[in-house]
């Protein structure tokens, strides 16, 4: 079933035409405009996708024309209100146009969806650790579409920690990928950070105290020694977070009983978070890289896949800022 898809919930605009699990093609558009402040702005980042929301579109359909569209989907939550409703009102109107069916899609689910783009033999029940910018969550996909969320972060989500230290730092934003690259030549023994306690939940992580360490270590220390250990103060950093994900997520793999684990959205990008999982975990699977941070194709593929099975949404569907898994 070829769907036209559309993801607007946080600083990427994206659209994309899928064929059922096959993504025929994907234009991801990354908002740079809130690199300067640190962060995203939320009315900026709706402006800049009613921008390109359309030019993309029409980019899209190049290769193939709105009339081989069977179904229309998007991401309706969780995000950024004003954000998720530009692609809400965009993708109803066509729907309407063209007269086709049209799903609104969970993000999260979205995210888990993408790992099926390059593993169309992976089948539930797995275990899916979802770590982006606004979410870190241990989900059990019991069965496709079946999901139990049974792990929380408890304050920030580990790509908002990445961000946070790469601000406290004056790297610029996204914060991940720079860390990430700084890393690489850094000593992760630099800065030893205290281990996390958890007190409820055993399968929680918590990312703030190890955010207020490095707050901590930098306060007194000179530009010129930051500049100078910049690279292990990063490797230290990004070393620690990672670690907050491993005991919760082993234990999840022995109590369900469950070998097969999927890390999705943007920190799995994590080239150290990559190689410690491959080390940890007998049978892990990531996205490709085009599907790990924000994109339409994946929001395409669950879409298909709902609308396939008779799922609609009904035309008063609006954004769902804090949307959760389980309630879908
Ligand atoms: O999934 P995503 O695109 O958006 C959300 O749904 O939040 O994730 C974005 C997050 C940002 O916090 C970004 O810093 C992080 O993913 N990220 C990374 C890397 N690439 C992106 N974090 C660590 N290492 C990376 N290589
Ligand atoms: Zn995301």
């Amino acid at each position: 079933m070829k769907v036209l898809a559309f993801e607007t919930s946080c600083d990427e605009t994206s659209v994309a035409i899928v064929d059922d699990f096959n993504v025929i093609i994907n234009l991801t558009r990354q908002q740079l405009i809130h690199s300067e402040f640190g962060g995203v702005v939320p009315e900026l980042a709706a402006r800049e996708h009613i921008k390109y929301i359309y030019p993309l579109t029409k980019k899209t359909l190049e290769k193939i024309s709105l009339d081989e569209i069977e179904g229309i989907a998007f991401t309706y939550g969780p995000g950024l209100a004003s954000s998720l409703l530009v692609g809400i009102a965009f993708g109803k109107t066509i729907a309407q146009a063209i007269k086709k069916p049209f799903i609104g899609i969970n993000h999260l689910e979205g995210h888990i969806f993408s790992i099926f783009i390059n593993n169309k033999n992976l089948k539930p029940p797995f275990l899916c650790l979802i770590v982006s910018g606004g979410h870190t969550e241990l989900v059990l996909v019991e069965d496709f579409l079946k999901y139990r969320v049974i792990g929380k972060t408890l304050d920030d989500a580990i790509g908002e920690a990445f961000d946070k230290g790469a601000k406290m730092l004056n790297l610029g934003y996204p914060g991940g990928p720079i860390i990430d690259k700084l890393s690489k030549n850094g000593n992760r023994n630099f800065i030893k950070f205290s281990k996390v306690k958890i007190k409820y939940g055993k399968y929680n992580f918590s990312f703030s105290g190890i955010k207020t360490a490095l707050k901590l270590y930098l306060k007194d220390k000179s530009e010129s020694f930051i500049k100078e250990h910049l690279s292990d103060i990063c490797a230290s950093y990004q070393e620690a977070l990672i670690d907050i994900l491993l005991e919760p997520t082993m234990r999840a793999i022995e109590d369900f009983r469950i070998e097969k684990i999927a890390v999705v959205a943007g920190v799995s990008l994590n080239s150290r978070l990559r190689e410690k999982f491959r080390e940890y975990f007998k049978e892990v699977y990531f996205p490709l890289p085009e599907f790990c941070t924000d994109n339409a194709g994946m929001i395409g593929i669950a879409g298909a896949f709902r609308l396939k099975l008779g799922y609609r949404s009904s035309f008063d569907i609006s954004a769902e800022p804090n949307l959760s898994l389980e309630f879908i």
